[in-house]
């Protein structure tokens, strides 16, 4: 069964707070975005790769793409991830099975990918995800904590998160249809009624969102490297 990966990488970063869009940052001296492509290209079950950019880095990503001799489909993103994700969809012409990664998680494993293609194949809509350390509360709009869920049911969310192609479209265009968004692409596909079974991930998967994760990537990578 083919599988392919929709890897976006279209935002811009706000929260990082630089000029150009934070996947062009490095990390152990290479762009975040690199270290994630990488993953999937060399990848011996990823069989289509779809990478989601926007109109300022298209350029860029190309030449990029094209020195280091990466053959991949690049497609325009939209103004939500949730856009981006669905134009990335419509780019995949080959495959039953469908990872969808944010470029912004560049630590995911070889392993990882592996375990959720098997599981997709079993459950047809599976994600990846870990307990939460925290507890977590439900803060009201003044301020003032109105519960506090049982932390053994909360679950932190990450990517790949892999589906059934044609289960996935059709979420994405019932989502698209009702103009409803959701946070991630799993709760499309729970609104269909369907249900998602979860991997567990590692606490090593983050997303590089603020500075702060820069610094905690370079030594995530260093641990990787056994230095
Ligand atoms: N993304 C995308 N299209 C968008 C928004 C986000 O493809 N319209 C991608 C980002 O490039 C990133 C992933 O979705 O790889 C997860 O998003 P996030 O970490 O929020 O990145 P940004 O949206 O770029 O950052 P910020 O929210 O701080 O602006
Ligand atoms: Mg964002």
């Amino acid at each position: 069964m083919t599988t392919g990966v929709v890897i976006v990488a279209a935002g811009s970063g706000k929260r990082m707070g630089g000029q150009r869009n934070k996947l062009w940052l490095p990390l152990a001296g290479e762009p975040i975005l690199a270290h994630t492509v990488r993953v999937f290209a060399s990848h011996p079950e990823i069989q289509e790769i779809v990478l989601v950019v926007s109109e300022q880095d298209h350029a860029d990503v190309r030449a990029w793409l094209a020195e280091q001799n990466i053959q991949l489909t690049v497609v325009l993103g939209g103004a939500e991830r949730q856009d981006s994700v669905r134009n990335g969809l419509d780019a995949l012409t080959n495959s039953a099975y469908v990872l969808v990664h944010d470029a912004a998680r560049p630590f995911v494993t070889p392993a990882q990918i592996s375990q959720m293609i098997k599981q997709v194949q079993r459950d047809q809509a599976t994600i990846l995800a870990v307990p939460v350390k925290d507890t977590i509360k439900v803060v009201g709009e003044t301020g003032v904590v109105e519960s506090t869920p049982a932390r053994e049911s909360l679950w932190a969310v990450q990517t790949p998160q892999a589906f059934r192609m044609s289960l996935l479209k059709e979420a994405h265009r019932a989502a698209w249809q009702a103009g409803s968004m959701g946070t991630d692409d799993a709760m499309l596909v729970e609104w269909l009624g369907y249900p998602v079974t979860v991997v567990l991930g590692s606490y090593e998967n983050i997303k590089i969102t603020t500075p702060d994760d820069l610094l905690l990537g370079e030594e995530i990578l260093r641990k990787r490297k056994g230095e």
